[in-house]
């Protein structure tokens, strides 16, 4: 696995770039059935978002998505921006993907001994309105002490500087993240800063990336992705992974009945 997975990249970096990872027939195989989860799952979000109590609505509806299958939509109400957030675990076509033997052996090569699969998201970065996602660290949503978090990022189709492909600093690993995202006892949501410094992006690489590859993030890594101003979409599939020997903070925004299962 090593000549797959190069640990000592992952370890310098925070990020490993793995293309040919998947199947184009895997990545068309999500891309179709993901048309089919938006239309069996979106009429319930459309009212959702044409509600008075819009705001506190929308919250519940992310804050209880953790273990459903729910469609997100952009600042427009209209075009969907991403699925999520159990795909991994209530859809067989994404389970089989999200569970495959490869990924598990990945996972173990760079270090989860006891791989538990948090989350998944289908993100779909639409044509001309898909927008930038702002620097952060998976480590600040998704919050374990010590750090664990992984995120496996799919290309399910060619990402580039023009359609909003991802972007990294590399080594940002190495420092600690500096706000944490989690439930206030409001039933709301904050962010905590922990150092108001904001990132510098001096050194920033973009992670340009063809359909099928597989971009490894560690949590603390710095990175963002750029607003799709294309006339391409740059579908994604990505799936968040804990080690089970670290804790999991009651706090963090991602809380469901089932228990996490692993590979
Ligand atoms: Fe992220």
């Amino acid at each position: 696995m090593r000549d797959v997975a190069p640990v000592d990249d992952f370890a310098r970096d925070g990020f490993l770039v793995l293309p040919d990872f998947v199947s184009a027939a895997s990545c068309d195989a999500l891309m179709a059935r993901s048309a089919e989860l938006v239309a069996t799952h979106a009429p319930e979000t459309i009212s959702i978002f044409s509600t008075h109590e819009q705001s506190r609505r929308s919250d519940e509806y992310f804050l209880e998505s953790g273990g459903e299958i729910r469609c997100f939509f952009e600042e427009d109400g209209r075009s969907i921006n991403k699925i999520g957030h159990a795909m991994h675990d209530r859809d067989p076509v994404f389970e089989r993907f999200s569970r495959q033997p490869k990924l598990a052996e990945l996972v173990s090569t760079l270090g989860i001994a006891e791989p538990l699969l948090l989350q998944s998201m289908y993100i779909f970065k639409q044509p001309h309105v898909g927008g930038e996602v702002t620097p952060h660290t998976d480590h600040t949503f998704l919050w374990t002490d010590p750090p664990s978090v992984m995120g496996l990022w799919f290309a399910l189709e060619d990402a580039t500087v023009e359609n909003g492909c991802m972007y990294a600093i590399p080594g940002s690993h190495r420092e600690p993240a500096r706000k944490r995202f989690h439930r206030d006892d409001r039933g709301g949501t904050t962010f905590e800063v922990l150092d108001p410094t904001p990132h510098s992006l001096v050194g920033e690489v973009p992670l340009e990336a063809k359909k099928g590859t597989c971009i490894v993030l560690h949590g603390l890594l710095v990175h963002r992705s750029g607003a799709n101003t294309s006339a391409r979409s740059r579908h994604a599939y990505s799936v968040h992974v804990i080690d089970a020997r670290a804790s999991y903070r009651a706090d963090n925004w991602l809380r469901r009945s089932a228990p996490f299962r692993g590979f």
